[in-house]
């Protein structure tokens, strides 16, 4: 990166930056205090709805392919007893049914766009062929149906879908379209894991929206300053229920968390403050289970964790986010005694660190002095806001690359959580160190606070070809132009 063009640009720009960045700190302040309040008013009406889990998504088998429907619609949604709200949703009124598969299964996902505005349906994680991948060029328009066609051919992993509608995501997502995509392979059903889904082994998305007094959904919304810091919501919800609970009966039971915020961090932690151990990241299961008391999932994370029983204690035990009670959980009286956590789970190659083949520097653009003006922030890769006629590079397929990410601090200082379709990676270094056990294993976004740099070992299977982004996915961030695109060849 052009470092000198850089800086002089900064003292061009700098006294309207630091204007901005004095009425941003005071509207950070402002905005914490309200998110405070808001969250005390919610807490005494909830924990009275069972947990709802999304529905397994049936399929019909033709000639071997498993055809699966989803429909993109408009909907209302009940958030709170007495308000209705007005929400998107795949199949019903918010979220979307899960889909599950097992690894070598062919599959022909029919998407019909049943909104009044285009949409795309992006599957998070997997490694698919570019016209399957559901990007910015994979657009259905209203009354339309496109076909996302693959074969599933990674390991078992918690994986999602959502919209990836160019500008339009952030709102999409924010009304509700998103779902579970889980992948099965004969490891992960032969250890001896929790699989009754929605009994022991329950998808858990955690999202946060805006909810006025009454609890109804506000409009999707956003000031320029929540456009710089990504949109964060005043109120927390689980499979969008605010404050449910969950019956355990089980000694050992597994959630798969998923962050599908905008733009919040999570803390995940027990009421007890025992430890729990991960057993699975973005693109599948760890080595061996890691135990933690804290688990932080920054926008469109995944974690797949074991909870044991015996760590559910205490008067209202629940599932801690940010330090508040989210999730009560209940005990049945005789648990089953099922499970054992497994010592051991899966073997993968730790991938050796090589010469760096590219740089990707994240930060605020500086030289647009009528964005400067108008008090919008613009964020880019490498100085470049993301261009849908510019393919930024090409890569070849069965391939690995050495990718080095900074989040370059200057002008607006924000974490960024960095995302690369078609792939999972791996974490080589986080500030030239190795990453703790957690950050190893295969995973597709990696977040980088203010000044952080890390090194992915990138590896792009064989049979892979056309268009695929990588992006910060604080969405705001995303739609703001902090993007970009590759071919794989
Ligand atoms: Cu989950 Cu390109 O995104
Ligand atoms: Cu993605
Ligand atoms: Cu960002």
């Amino acid at each position: 990166m052009n470092k000198p063009t850089y800086r002089q640009r900064l003292t061009k720009s700098g006294i309207a930056i630091i204007a901005l960045l004095v009425i941003m700190i005071g509207w950070r302040e402002y905005s914490k205090s309200m998110t405070t309040n808001d969250h005390a008013k919610q807490r005494s009406d909830n924990y009275s709805n069972q947990l709802q889990v999304p529905p397994l998504l049936d399929y019909t088998k033709v000639d071997g392919i498993k055809l699966f429907n989803l429909n993109a619609q408009k909907s209302t949604y009940q958030f709170s007893a007495d308000a209705i709200s007005e929400t998107y949703g795949y199949n019903g009124p918010i979220l979307g049914p899960t889909i599950r598969a097992t690894r070598g299964d062919k599959l022909d996902i029919a998407v019909t766009n049943n909104l009044d505005e285009q949409t795309t349906s992006h599957w998070h994680g997997a490694v698919v062929p570019g016209d399957a991948d559901g990007g910015i060029h994979n657009i259905i328009n209203p009354n339309e149906t496109w076909h996302a066609k693959f074969t599933v051919s990674q390991p078992a992993a918690t994986l999602w879908y959502h919209p990836h509608q160019h500008q339009e995501t952030a709102k999409q997502v924010y009304n509700g379209l998103g779902g579970f995509l889980i992948i099965d392979d004969q490891d992960s059903s032969s250890l001896g894991l929790p699989t009754n889904y929605g009994v022991d082994d329950i998808p858990l998305v955690i999202q946060s929206k805006k909810l006025d007094q009454s609890g109804k959904l506000e409009p999707y919304q956003v000031s320029h300053m929540e456009q710089a810091q990504g949109l964060e919501g005043n109120t927390i919800m689980l499979n969008a229920q605010v404050k449910p609970y969950l019956n355990i009966s089980t000694n050992l039971i597994r959630l798969r968390l998923l962050n599908g915020s905008n733009s919040d961090t999570y803390n995940v932690s027990l009421s007890s403050g025992q430890e729990f151990y991960v057993i699975g990241t973005d693109g599948g299961l760890l080595e061996q289970p890691v135990s933690v008391t804290t688990l932080e999932l920054t926008t469109a994370k995944r974690y797949e964790i074991l909870i044991d029983s015996s760590a559910i204690t205490g008067d209202n035990p629940a599932l801690m986010i940010n330090n508040s009670a989210e999730l009560l959980f209940t005990k049945k009286e005789q648990l089953t005694d099922k499970y054992t956590l497994p010592n051991s789970l899966i073997k993968f190659d730790e991938l050796p660190n090589a010469e760096i083949d590219r740089d990707f520097d994240l930060g605020m653009l500086m030289g647009n002095q009528d964005s400067m003006m108008s008090g919008r922030m613009n964020f880019g890769i490498n100085d470049q806001s993301f261009d849908s006629n510019r393919i930024n590079f090409t890569v070849n397929a069965d391939s690995l690359e050495y990718w080095r990410i900074y989040n370059d601090p200057s002008g607006m200082s924000t974490n960024h959580p960095f995302h690369i379709h078609a792939t999972q990676f791996q974490i080589i270094s986080i500030n030239q160190e190795k990453p703790p056990d957690l950050l190893r294993g295969w995973h597709n976004t990696i977040d980088l606070k203010p000044g952080d740099e890390v090194v992915l070992a990138v590896p792009f299977a064989e049979n892979l070809s056309g268009t695929y982004m990588y992006h910060c996915h604080i969405l705001e961030h995303e739609d703001a132009g902090m993007m970009g695109q590759f071919q794989i060849q």
